[in-house]
C-alpha cells in the first residue's frame, strides 16, 4: 500500500457550509461533499469525458456532473444503480484539530463501463454508389392540412432532376416532420462538453436530429437547403437545426477533426418579400464554416419585394415559372457535377492540418494519371 500522502483541504467549519465544491491539489481535482454531518471526497474529473463533478449538484448521496448528468456516489464514487462500474476515485480523509485532510494516496481505483458506441461516431467513409442528394426542407406549416410552399416546392425540382436526369440517390428531409431539441448550450459550458455525436442524441434517444448528422456526415453528397424568407432571415426551424449543428463546427475548433469533407452545399431561397442576400450570405456563411465546398452560383432565390403581400400570386408565380425551375434544376445539376470532382478524385481533397481551425489549410493529392 502506498504511504499516504495528507493534504490540507482547509477549515471544517467552511467547508460544511456547501453542499457540493471543487477544490483543486496540485494537478488534482477534487469534488468535495457535505451531507448529514459527514463530509466526502472524490474525484473531480468524470468518467464521461471529463466533466468537472465538483460544479455539480449533489441530489442525495449522487454527485451530478454538469455537463451530462452522469451520477457518482459521493462516498465511494461508484456509478448510479446500474453503472456501479463507471466509478471515479474516491479519498480517505481526516479531521484533526477542526482541519480536513485529504489522502490522496489512497485514490481507489478509476473504472469504466463499456459503452455502446452512438452508431454516428463509426468512422466516416464514403459508401460506394451514385452520387447522393439531401433536400432539407426548412419551412414550417401543419402537415395534417399542408399549404403550399415555394422552397419546398423548388427543392422537390432539383430533388426530382438529380434523381432521374442525374441518376443520383436522393433524399428529402422536412424539419417539421422531426421532432428535435433545441441546442441547449452544451458548449457554453465548455467547449469539451459540446460532444460529436450531440450530447442531447447520445442522452435522448426520442431526438430525430440523428437524421439531419448521419444525412450530413455519413450519407450526402451534396446538401441541398430550401428556405423561406421570415422577417429577412431563414426560417426560425433552420437556425434551430443549424444551432444542434455545433457539434459538428465544435470538432474543428477543439480537435482539428472535420467532419464533412468533400461535401458540396447549395440553397434555394424564396420569400414574399426581400433580403436574399442577407439569407444567403448567412447560410454560405455557415455551411462554409462546417466545411463544405460550393458549385458556381450556389443558390438560387426568388422574392416579389417588400410591397408584394399577395402571397397567393407569389405561389402561381413560382408554380408557374419555367425560370425558377429550370434555375432549380441547373442548381442541382453544377452541386452534381462538383460532388463528381470529389467522387472521382479529380478535385484536389481538402483537408485540415492538426492545430485546429485557425490552421486551415488546402493539401492537394496529386491527380492520379489516367
Ligand atoms: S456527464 Fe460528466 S462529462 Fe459528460
Amino acid at each position: 500500500m502506498a504511504a499516504p500522502e495528507w493534504h490540507d483541504l482547509g477549515d471544517l467549519e467552511t467547508l460544511r457550509q456547501s453542499p457540493l465544491q471543487e477544490i483543486v491539489i496540485g494537478k488534482t481535482r477534487l469534488a468535495v461533499s457535505w451531507r448529514d454531518g459527514k463530509l466526502a471526497v472524490i474525484s473531480g474529473a468524470c468518467n464521461h469525458v471529463g466533466g468537472p463533478l465538483g460544479q455539480g449538484i449533489l441530489e442525495g448521496d449522487y454527485v451530478v456532473c454538469p455537463w451530462h448528468q452522469w451520477r457518482f456516489h459521493r462516498v465511494t464514487g461508484k456509478g448510479e444503480p446500474g453503472f456501479e462500474e463507471d466509478a471515479v476515485p474516491a479519498f480517505a480523509t481526516k479531521i484533526e484539530n477542526g482541519r480536513v485532510y485529504v489522502d490522496l494516496a489512497s485514490a481507489t481505483e478509476r473504472t469504466r463501463k463499456k459503452h455502446a458506441p452512438h452508431p454516428l461516431s463509426r468512422p466516416i467513409e464514403r459508401a460506394p454508389g451514385p452520387v447522393r442528394v439531401v433536400g432539407i426542407s426548412t419551412t414550417v406549416m401543419d402537415r395534417a392540412y399542408p399549404r403550399p410552399s415555394t422552397s419546398e416546392r423548388l427543392l422537390e425540382v432539383s430533388l426530382e432532376e438529380a434523381r432521374t436526369a442525374q441518376g443520383c440517390e436522393t433524399k428529402l428531409i422536412r424539419l417539421d416532420e422531426l421532432k428535435f431539441r433545441h441546442c441547449e448550450g452544451f458548449y457554453s459550458k465548455s467547449a469539451r462538453a459540446c460532444t460529436w455525436p450531440c450530447s442531447i442524441t447520445q442522452m435522448d434517444p426520442t431526438d430525430q436530429m440523428d437524421q439531419i448528422y448521419e444525412a450530413f456526415v455519413h450519407w450526402a453528397d451534396v446538401i441541398l437547403v430550401a428556405t423561406p424568407i421570415r422577417w429577412g432571415c431563414a426560417s426560425s426551424l433552420y437556425y434551430k437545426m443549424v444551432e444542434r449543428c455545433n457539434t459538428i463546427q465544435n470538432q474543428e475548433t477543439i480537435g482539428g477533426r472535420v467532419l464533412l469533407k468533400n461535401k458540396v452545399a447549395a440553397f434555394i431561397i424564396t420569400g414574399g418579400q426581400d433580403n436574399v442576400q442577407g439569407v444567403a450570405g448567412q447560410m454560405l456563411t455557415f455551411f462554409a464554416e462546417i466545411g463544405c465546398q460550393f458549385p458556381q452560383h450556389p443558390f438560387i432565390a426568388h422574392s416579389r419585394g417588400w410591397s408584394a403581400e399577395d402571397m397567393e400570386n407569389n405561389i402561381r408565380y413560382v408554380e408557374e415559372s419555367s425560370e425558377l425551375k429550370d434555375g432549380a434544376r441547373g442548381l442541382a445539376r453544377r452541386s452534381i457535377d462538383m460532388a463528381k470532382l470529389f467522387t472521382s478524385g479529380q478535385h484536389p481533397a481538402l483537408e485540415l492540418v492538426p492545430g485546429g481551425r485557425k490552421a486551415h489549410r488546402l493539401s492537394f493529392t496529386e491527380p492520379k494519371a489516367p
